[in-house]
């Protein structure tokens, strides 16, 4: 009976992970909707405004962690932190999803 019940708890963990997983269609209309306008179409960046299209998706979830908790990371933080405070923990994996995915 014990084991019967892991089981079910074992099977129930597995589909939450999967709905954590990344959305990127999701990910494609707030990047494009919201984070193009500094980052550009292809988030190949310009001025001061960082490439993001050659970051990895652990680097791309930790920066945007950090700024929604407010830290200020280079002098142009101020910046991004207001946008970065609107984002969700699944709104931050469907934007490393998309962005790490859509411009190769
Ligand atoms: C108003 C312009 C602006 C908008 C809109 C914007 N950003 Fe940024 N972003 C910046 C600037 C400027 C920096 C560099 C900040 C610094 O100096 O710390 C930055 C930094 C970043 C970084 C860190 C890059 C690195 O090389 O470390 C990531 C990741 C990022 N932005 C993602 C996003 C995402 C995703 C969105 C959309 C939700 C977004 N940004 C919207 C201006 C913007």
């Amino acid at each position: 009976m014990k084991r019967a019940m892991f089981l079910v708890l074992f099977a129930l963990g597995g589909a939450g992970a999967a709905h954590a997983e990344a959305d990127i269609a999701a990910g494609e209309e707030t990047y494009q909707g919201v984070c193009r306008n500094c980052h550009g179409p292809k988030a190949q960046g310009i001025a001061s405004y960082p490439r993001l299209s050659d970051k990895d998706a652990d680097y791309l979830t930790e920066r945007l962690e950090r700024y929604r908790d407010g830290e200020k990371i280079g002098p142009n933080s101020m910046l991004m932190i207001p946008h970065a405070k609107e984002l969700s923990d699944a709104d931050i994996a469907n934007l490393a999803g998309y962005i790490t995915t859509a411009f190769d």
